[in-house]
């Protein structure tokens, strides 16, 4: 089998572009998500385009069990793992945090620090096993700074950021590189999930500037992934030309 990339949220977005990217560049896949039909829908189109081996597997990040269970689950030779994207992610509303709602906390935190967490604990020890990997964490501007109503989103994106910077230090006498993405205003599902189906509300996000896409976000990671074995990029901020910061964007 050819190398193996683990994506976790290969569903939509920034994940389902890794796909295709790493498909691309023949890679072996292990795609999970919750949504099981898109899982098949992807896993027979990169089959069918790049001749990709794929192994698919359905699972919340969140859920610890279900984690272990379907990480376990995967035949021997697909924890041969070369790069883990740790990509499952969300937000939930957007709201002060006097205001805030507790549900939506829970699920953030339980997605993007204890899922990441979860996945990565067990993907660690594989690549200890196997001598070899890397470890790429998508973070995001709001782990970098914070924004108005932003709060409990940005606590798990700082989070991210500090456990990037833990797992480097842990796993540096393995050889295992890790690496953080941090991207600003990406155009997929994202607002979507954030406002809960509100579509609308989701789209004026976007208005009046070019936004970046998530194969731009792909093509990002595959750079980093790709460098000789002695070189780990840390830490990588990518953001649309027309955003300096998370509220400062330049609409026309
Ligand atoms: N879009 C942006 O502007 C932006 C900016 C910075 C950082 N990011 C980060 O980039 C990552 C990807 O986001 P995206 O923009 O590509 O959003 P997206 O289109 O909504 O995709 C999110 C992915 O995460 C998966 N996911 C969410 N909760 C999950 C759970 N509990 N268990 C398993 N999978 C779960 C979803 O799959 P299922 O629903 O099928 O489970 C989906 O595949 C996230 O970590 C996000 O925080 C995004």
């Amino acid at each position: 089998m050819s190398k193996i990339a683990l994506i976790t949220g290969a569903t939509s977005g920034i994940g389902e572009a890794c796909a295709h990217v790493f498909a691309r560049e023949g890679y072996s896949l292990v795609l999970t998500g919750r949504r099981l039909e898109r899982l098949e829908k992807l896993a027979s189109h990169l089959n069918k385009k790049y001749d990709t081996e794929i192994a698919i597997s359905s699972f919340d990040v969140s859920d610890r069990a279900q984690v272990q269970e379907n990480l376990d689950g995967i035949p021997e030779a697909w924890k041969n793992v070369d790069v883990l994207i740790n990509n499952a992610g969300l937000s939930q509303g957007l709201d002060p945090i006097q205001n805030g709602n507790i549900d939506d906390w829970e699920t953030m935190i339980d997605t993007n620090v204890k899922g990441l967490l979860y996945v990565s604990r067990i993907v660690s020890n594989w690549m200890i096993e196997n001598g070899k990997g890397h470890i790429i964490n998508l973070g995001s501007i709001a782990g970098k700074e914070v924004y108005l109503n932003g709060n409990v989103y940005c606590a798990t994106k700082h989070a991210v950021d500090a456990l990037n910077k833990g797992m480097r230090i842990d796993l540096l006498p393995h050889g295992i590189r890790v690496t953080a993405v941090h991207p600003g205003a990406v155009e997929t599902e994202f607002s979507e999930v954030r406002f809960k189906g509100d579509k609308e509300r989701a789209k004026k996000v976007y208005d009046g500037f070019e936004p970046l896409v998530a194969q731009d976000i792909a093509e990002t990671i595959w750079f980093v992934a790709s460098r000789p074995a002695h070189v780990n990029i840390n830490d990588l901020v990518i953001m649309p030309t027309a955003q300096a910061t998370a509220g400062n964007i330049f609409r026309k």
